[in-house]
């Protein structure tokens, strides 16, 4: 049985501001593309994120909207209780409004609720702003991979947020940066 944190239906989150979280659909890939290719020099095409949605068992894909505008998005795989994210996008015009912020609250309660036991991320150390997220959020540094991005070439900082057995936080075990 699939688990409910990959039903598409399991996600759908409204905010008081009338933000909601949802799960990405096809009609979503051209804006979705469009800031991707505004924030990365290397960006995700249109047709990777529909193999997310359409083709990826593991995967969740949702995005944040406000108005029916979409203003960011979060890409991870879930693999036997273990989230992976590989990518998390807030349009540019959209950034400080705790979009991000918002998503990544969601995922991290529902691997909680998921009773999974961590999530994974790279980032570029020069992110600062990705770090600040990440670390308010409690992701602590696991690790580094050499030269893991290109353009510019740089090393990837592995960061880590780790759960407790009963889903609670748990004593993290990795060194915070
Ligand atoms: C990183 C990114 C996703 C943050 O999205 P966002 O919606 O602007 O972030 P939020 O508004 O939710 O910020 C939450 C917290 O993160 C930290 N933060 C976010 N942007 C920051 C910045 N530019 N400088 C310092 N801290 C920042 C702050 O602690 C912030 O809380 P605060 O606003 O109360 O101070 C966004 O800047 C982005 O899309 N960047 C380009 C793509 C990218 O680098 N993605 C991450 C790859 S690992």
């Amino acid at each position: 049985m699939r688990n409910s944190i990959l039903e598409p239906a399991a996600w759908d989150l409204e905010f008081p501001d009338g933000a909601r979280i949802r799960w990405m659909r096809a009609a979503d890939l051209t804006g979705v593309a469009a800031i991707e290719r505004d924030s990365y020099a290397q960006p995700w095409t249109s047709s990777s994120f529909r193999f997310e949605i359409e083709r990826q068992a593991n995967a969740i894909a949702l995005v944040i909207e406000a108005k029916q505008v979409v203003r960011g998005y979060a890409c991870a795989w879930w693999i036997e209780g273990v989230l992976q994210i590989n990518n998390v996008t807030v349009a540019r015009e959209a950034r400080r409004c705790g979009y991000a912020r918002r998503l990544l609250e969601a995922l991290i309660a529902a691997v909680r609720r998921a009773g999974g036991s961590r999530i994974d991320l790279e980032v570029r150390p020069s992110n600062q702003a990705a770090r600040a997220l990440y670390r308010n959020l409690g992701f602590r540094s696991s690790g580094r991979r050499r030269g893991f991005y290109a353009h510019p070439r740089e090393d990837a900082l592995l960061l880590t947020r780790r759960f407790g057995k009963r889903g609670g936080e748990g004593l993290s075990s990795v060194p915070s940066d």
